[in-house]
């Protein structure tokens, strides 16, 4: 996959594009990220000015249309083929892990950053970029939010990851696009919690069902819009039973799954592996 990135900080990327995952993926060849400056396109000369104040007035600078369409145009004239143009603007589509999955299909992206109070219009008009947020706050520009689209597409490029399960069974990912069960790791007992005991069993269609089940409750819990979104676009059928608060799963996905109280021995603690 290649990523052609446009913005007037090329520097940020610097630290973040030496970072392992990224690093190894550049150096083996499956990804290939290139920054631009948009301000090599402006048509000041002299200062290289690429922004300007909004007619009608108001605070802040505009980035104006034709440095930043005329560097999106040279950029995709780079390559063989044109890249899918991302604009990083809080006025987007949000991200998340299904606009990932997308972005991820395409073999080039460009990601568009912009700064100060925003793009002039017409650069939306003319390029008809596909415009993605990453949440409902405001950050000082799309730089963050393009390391962020940038990171979150990347480990799903084949290779990049090296185990291959391991994004699938991701958070969010999957059909059900769930929540991540809990996971643990030695010592089997620490300050009285104990490991459950189905993850020691080595029993692997039971770990299957605990975990399944595991991602549900914790989904149901902690993100209940989750479920519901998911089955409603599903078939419909998203409609939750308020009296039991059963989801259409039909189950409260907890049964037998309360949380681990501590031990009361702990005598085990000392014989850790
Ligand atoms: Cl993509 N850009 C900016 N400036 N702020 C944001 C954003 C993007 N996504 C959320 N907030």
């Amino acid at each position: 996959m290649r990523i052609d990135v446009l913005t007037l900080f090329p520097e940020i990327f610097h630290s973040y594009l030496g970072q392992s995952v990224l690093k190894k993926a550049i150096e083996r060849g499956l990804v290939e990220i290139y920054l631009h400056n948009i301000r090599d396109w402006s048509h000041d000369k002299k200062h290289h000015k690429v922004d300007d104040r909004p007619f009608g007035g108001g605070p802040g600078m505009v980035l104006m249309a034709p440095p930043v369409v005329e560097c999106v145009e040279a950029v995709q004239a780079m390559a063989d083929q044109p890249g899918h143009l991302v604009m990083l603007t809080p006025q987007g589509r949000k991200l998340n892990q299904a606009v990932v999955e997308e972005l991820a299909q395409y073999p080039r992206l460009l990601l568009l950053c912009g700064r100060y109070e925003g793009f002039d219009e017409r650069i939306r008009l003319i390029l008809k970029p596909d415009e993605i947020s990453i949440g409902d706050y405001v950050l000082n520009g799309g730089e963050v939010a393009a390391m962020v689209v940038i990171d979150a597409v990347i480990r799903l490029v084949p290779g990049v990851l090296g185990d291959e399960e391991s994004s699938r069974q991701d958070s969010f990912s999957g059909p059900e696009r769930l929540l991540d069960h809990a996971q643990y790791t030695r010592p089997r007992c620490y300050r009285g919690y104990e490991v459950p005991a189905v993850l020691l069993s080595g029993n692997h269609r039971a770990i299957a069902r605990w975990r399944l089940m595991d991602r549900r409750r914790r989904t149901e819990e902690r993100r209940r819009d989750l479920l519901e979104s998911s089955t409603a676009s599903r078939s419909g059928e998203g409609v939750r039973d308020e009296k039991t608060s059963k989801n259409s799963l039909g189950e409260r996905g907890d049964a037998g799954l309360q949380p681990e109280s501590p031990a009361t021995e702990t005598q085990e603690d000392s014989k850790q592996e």
